[in-house]
C-alpha cells in the first residue's frame, strides 16, 4: 500500500517524500509540474533507497486520477498540489478556485470512487485571519481571510469538514502550516521560486546569492521588539516529519483531525535577516518600506495539540533553517537544473 503524494515534485512535498520512504513508506506522487521542475524528482531518488513512481497528471484530471487510483494500491493521500501565491491570487482568483478548490473536488470524488478515504491536507496559518491573538489554537474561530489564496484553503477546510460530517468512516487531517523555511541538510532540495520571490526567505537568500541587491523590509512601525513583522518560522524538514505522523494518525484514526504545525516561537523579519547573516556570513542591504497590504503584526503557533495526539514537535532552530537556507541556495544558485 503506497501514500499518493500529490504536488509531491514541490518544495514541502519533496521534502515530505523524503521523510515518508525514510520512515518505510511507499509512495506514488502526481504532480503537473507547473510550479517546480523535475529534476526535483531525481533529487528526491538520490536522497532515499527505495524506488517511487510518479505521475505528471493535473489533479483535475478524473480521468487521468482514476487511472492512477486503478493502476496503484494506494491508501491514503497526502494532498499539497495546489497554487499558492498570495499576491497573485488577487489577481487570479478564479484560476486559485479552479486549481485549488475545484482540483481538491476531483481530487475527493476519484479517492470515494476509488475507496480510498484517508487525507492529509496542506492548509495554512492564513486561515486565522486578521482578528486572532497568537499564540494561536486550532479552536480559533477561523474564515477571516483577506485573499482569495486564504479563501481556497478555508474553503477546503469547510468542504473536508463537511465530508467528514457526512460520512464518518472518512480520516481526514488539516494541517495549518506556518512559514517553511529552511532545506534538506544535504544541500540538494530546497525551494525554487518561480521569478521575484513573494517570501522573506527566498528573497533573503537571493540577496545572499547577488540576484537582488537589497532586501525590502515591509513595515518597521508594527508593535513589536524592532517594528518588524513576527512569524513562527519552521524548518521544512521538521514539517515533512508532521505530515509523517499526520499520514499514520489517518491511517489508524477515523475522524476529523486539525493541527497547527509550527514551532511556537515567533521572530521578526530582522531577527530573520540577523540569524542567516551570523549563519551565512554574508551582509544582507536591506531598505524599510511601508507596510504590505494584508500583513499582519504577529502570528505564531500554539504547536501543543501536535505534540498532545500526533506525539510531534519541531526540533529545528532558527539558526539551522539560515545554515540549510543558504547550503541550498549557495550550491544551487539558479534551483533546480531544467
Ligand atoms: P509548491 O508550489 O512548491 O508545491 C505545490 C506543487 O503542486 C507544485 O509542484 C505544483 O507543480 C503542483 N501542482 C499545483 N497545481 C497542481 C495541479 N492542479 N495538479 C497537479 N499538481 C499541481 O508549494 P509548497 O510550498 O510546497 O506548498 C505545498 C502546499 O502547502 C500548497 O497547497 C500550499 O498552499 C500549502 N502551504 C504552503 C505554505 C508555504 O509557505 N510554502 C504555507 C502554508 C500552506
Ligand atoms: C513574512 C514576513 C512580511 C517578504 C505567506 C502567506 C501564508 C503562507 C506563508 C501559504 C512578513 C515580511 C516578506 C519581503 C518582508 N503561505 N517580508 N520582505 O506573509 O507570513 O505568509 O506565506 O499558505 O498564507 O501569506 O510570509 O514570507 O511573505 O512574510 O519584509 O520581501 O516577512 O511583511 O512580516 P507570510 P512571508
Amino acid at each position: 500500500m503506497a501514500v499518493l503524494v500529490t504536488g509531491g515534485a514541490g518544495y514541502i512535498g519533496s521534502h515530505t517524500c523524503v521523510e515518508l520512504i525514510n520512515a518505510g513508506i511507499d509512495i506514488v506522487i502526481v504532480d503537473n509540474f507547473y510550479n517546480c521542475k523535475k529534476s526535483s524528482i531525481d533529487r528526491i531518488r538520490a536522497l532515499v533507497d527505495r524506488d517511487f513512481k510518479y505521475y505528471e497528471c493535473d489533479i483535475r484530471d478524473k480521468e487521468g486520477m482514476d487511472k492512477i487510483f486503478k493502476a496503484e494500491k494506494i491508501d491514503s493521500v497526502i494532498h499539497f498540489a495546489g497554487l499558492k501565491a498570495v499576491g497573485e491570487s488577487v489577481e487570479k482568483p478564479l484560476e486559485y478556485f479552479d486549481n485549488n478548490v475545484n482540483g481538491t473536488l476531483v481530487l475527493l470524488d476519484v479517492m470515494r470512487a476509488n475507496g480510498c478515504k484517508k487525507i492529509v491536507f496542506s492548509s495554512s496559518a492564513t486561515v486565522y485571519g486578521m482578528n486572532n491573538i497568537s499564540p494561536l489554537t486550532e479552536d480559533m474561530p477561523v474564515g477571516g481571510v483577506t485573499n482569495p489564496y486564504g479563501r481556497t484553503k478555508y474553503m477546503i477546510e469547510c468542504i473536508l469538514q463537511d465530508l467528514y460530517t457526512s460520512d464518518n468512516s472518512w480520516s481526514i487531517c488539516l494541517l495549518r502550516y506556518f512559514n517553511p523555511i529552511g532545506a534538506h541538510k544535504s544541500g540538494t532540495m530546497g525551494e525554487d521560486p518561480n521569478g521575484i520571490p513573494n517570501n522573506l526567505m527566498p528573497f533573503i537568500t537571493q540577496v545572499a546569492i547577488g540576484k537582488r541587491d537589497h532586501l525590502n523590509v515591509f513595515g518597521n512601525d508594527y508593535a513589536t521588539h524592532d517594528g518588524t513583522g513576527i512569524r513562527d518560522y519552521i524548518h521544512v524538514v521538521d514539517l515533512a516529519l508532521g505530515h509523517v505522523k499526520a499520514v499514520q494518525k489517518v491511517e489508524k484514526d477515523e475522524g476529523c483531525f486539525i493541527y497547527n504545525l509550527g514551532t511556537g516561537k515567533g521572530y521578526s523579519v530582522l531577527d530573520v535577516v540577523n540569524a542567516f547573516e551570523k549563519a551565512s556570513g554574508v551582509t544582507i542591504p536591506f531598505e524599510i518600506q511601508p507596510r504590505r497590504a494584508g500583513d499582519i503584526a504577529i502570528c505564531y503557533s500554539d504547536p501543543a495539540k501536535a505534540l498532545r495526539e500526533l506525539g510531534w514537535k519541531a526540533e529545528r532552530g532558527l539558526e539551522e533553517m539560515c545554515e540549510d537556507s543558504w547550503r541550498w541556495q549557495s550550491q544551487n544558485p539558479n534551483g533546480y537544473p531544467d
